[in-house]
């Protein structure tokens, strides 16, 4: 069955993070997953791990655009909200942020080995975790409102400071991964358990990625 967004679970389970699954089983994990030029009907690509991951993330800072325009065209009359556009954004966040780059990459793989290592990446991934969490009960609370159809008064501006607050910690949230968590994990687990490459079709590049930004409003 096709996902909602046009990933399917079979072009899922290609990706190098069902390697990492297999973490533990070195032998395993430390054999980059491939898809020959033939399975892709195309030309063979490699995708680092921690690049992927930072693509992922400019998905998702697409979502907090029109986070912040509707927070911005709140203050100017909440007639003029894209509430349809705030409803598949949240959909999507759910979906492609949440379930599959929080829940199924970082809380499963990327998450782990820093806590177990300890020290400050340890408590910079408590606080990650954390904000997972929060992000996941805001995201309830926008997709409550646009099923209502309509935003009424006294939800206008609350609405308005969650959004922005949510776009201020996810903004933060995203940088301190980049630039901090996703290079202490490449350095704390071996280079034998890094999935060193993510192989897909030049070509056709339809990566999940890629697909979620076709389905952006
Ligand atoms: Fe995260
Ligand atoms: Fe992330």
């Amino acid at each position: 069955m096709s996902h909602s967004f046009g990933y399917s679970p079979a072009s899922l389970a290609r990706r190098h993070w069902i390697a990492l699954a297999g973490l533990a089983t070195v032998a395993v994990a430390s054999k980059p997953l491939r898809l020959s030029a033939a399975e892709t009907g195309g030309e063979e690509m490699e995708v680092p791990a921690v690049e992927d991951l930072m693509r992922e993330h400019g998905i998702m800072r697409r979502a907090l655009l029109v986070y912040a325009e509707t927070a911005s065209r709140l203050s100017a009359g909440k007639e003029s909200i894209p509430l349809d556009a705030l409803g598949r954004t949240a959909v999507l966040f759910r979906q492609f942020g949440e379930d599959y780059h929080e829940r199924s990459l970082e809380e499963q793989h990327v998450f782990p080995p820093l806590l177990e290592a300890g020290g400050p990446h340890a408590s910079l991934v408590k606080t990650l975790a954390a904000q997972h969490q929060r992000g996941r009960q805001i995201t309830d609370y926008i997709s409550a409102i646009t099923r209502k159809r309509r935003v009424v008064d006294a939800d206008a501006a609350p609405l308005g400071k969650v959004l922005t607050s949510f776009v201020r910690m996810y903004e933060h949230h995203a940088a301190i991964e980049d630039t901090i968590v996703f290079p202490a994990w490449k350095e704390t687990i071996s280079s034998s358990q890094y999935p060193s490459s993510r192989s897909s079709s030049r070509s056709s590049n339809t990566n999940c990625s890629a697909r979620m930004a076709s389905r952006m409003p």
